[in-house]
């Protein structure tokens, strides 16, 4: 009898003093678990007299359960505990200036910036964007486009060739992005509507060249296509681009192996030392290279010249970046120096689109 009472105060002094839910569980084993001290006691219930039995059955269920009420109430007790105390360790401090993030400090380079908002502004006007190989074959970058072999053209490329192979062919690193024309069409069917953004190289190197530079190829091909709705689109891309409706533009005839006619497209800009505004002043600049697709090109491409036409064009990126940007040296480009891109880089969250703002 007394040592029942004993065993209870015993158990509810362990459950008292327990101050974590792993001690508490500890008790609770030793109590109530298959070898615990009441359990121990409850299976001395069968060796007992009828008698006993029936005075100590339900003493022994009492004290089971008020044990077992005591724990889940020190239980919850102690969870409750636990969850403060958590929360109270982890609370922040939300006036503390945010620290940081790669995202607010990483910067868009300007190259990337520009190839972004020329492909919203034509994505715009209905134009897909595909992609070719830096590393191509002398057909697509030459052959293809109406460069025969030997014509004095091909010179001008300075191109960049690797190792003859066996059967005499080199490779090359493509000089322009001219040969995506040729790639796209042979892997589709007209009409065509696209832009094609890209690395070119060329051996040159100067303060107004890099051996690795950047392009824009535009090509549209259909049944009616004309150069009256070449020079709208390149009004409309330029006015957009320069974010002014003062875009005044020149076609110059010029001459591409692939394009005829070909011609250069200057901009009316004034120049006051190394400053040049677009749409002002008396002089002009050259910013791109288009025509009509040559019938050559079309047919190297399996398309009949018969039937179809369009217009294509070529831009160098880098310059259209430095004149929007008031970058004076194309070189800064690659020297991948992190003060140079702090300063003209862009936030990787400002995402150009026509409706947002393209360079806000
Ligand atoms: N591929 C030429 C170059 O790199 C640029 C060019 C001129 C592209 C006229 C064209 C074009 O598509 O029609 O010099």
């Amino acid at each position: 009898m007394t040592d029942l009472q004993k065993l209870e105060d015993d158990v509810l002094a362990a459950i008292g003093g327990a101050t974590t839910e792993q001690a508490l569980e500890e008790v609770r084993v030793g109590a109530l678990g298959k070898k615990g001290s009441i359990s121990q006691v409850m299976k001395g219930l069968g060796k007992m007299s009828p008698e006993e039995r029936k005075e100590m059955g339900p003493k022994l269920n009492g004290l089971k359960n008020k044990v077992a009420d005591a724990i889940a109430l020190a239980k919850s007790a102690l969870h409750e505990a636990a969850l403060e105390a958590r929360l109270k360790s982890e609370t922040i401090d939300i006036t503390q200036p945010a620290r940081p993030t790669p995202l607010s400090e990483g910067r868009i380079h300007p190259i990337s910036q520009v190839m972004d908002e020329i492909t919203a502004i034509f994505a715009d006007l209905g134009f897909g964007v595909e992609e070719g190989p830096d590393i191509e074959t002398d057909h697509y970058n030459f052959e293809a486009l109406n460069f025969p072999e030997g014509h004095p053209a091909r010179e001008m490329h300075d191109t960049f060739y690797f190792n003859e192979k066996e059967d005499g062919s080199r490779l090359l690193l493509r000089t322009h992005t001219s040969p995506v024309q040729v790639r796209t069409m042979e892997a589709g069917k007209p009409p065509f509507r696209f832009v094609a953004p890209g690395r070119t190289f060329r051996c040159d190197s100067d303060q107004t060249h890099t051996p690795q530079f950047h392009q824009i190829e535009g090509l549209v091909i259909d049944e009616k296509t004309h150069m009256g709705h070449l020079k709208w689109t390149l009004e409309e891309f330029l006015r957009a681009f320069f974010e002014t409706d003062k875009v005044e533009i020149l076609f110059r005839p010029s001459f591409f192996p692939f394009t005829e006619p070909s011609m250069e497209v200057d901009v009316r800009c004034a120049r006051n030392g190394n400053e040049i505004r677009i749409g002002e002043g008396d002089d002009w600049m050259e910013i791109l290279g288009c025509g009509m697709v040559h019938p050559n090109v079309l047919k190297a491409a399996g398309m009949d010249p018969e039937k179809y036409q369009g217009f294509a064009f070529g831009m160098g990126i880098d310059r259209l970046a430095m004149l929007k940007y008031g970058i004076p040296d194309l070189r800064a480009f690659f020297e991948t120096d992190l003060r140079w891109l702090r300063h003209y880089g862009f936030s990787a969250l400002d995402i150009p689109t026509l409706a947002g703002g393209l360079s806000s």
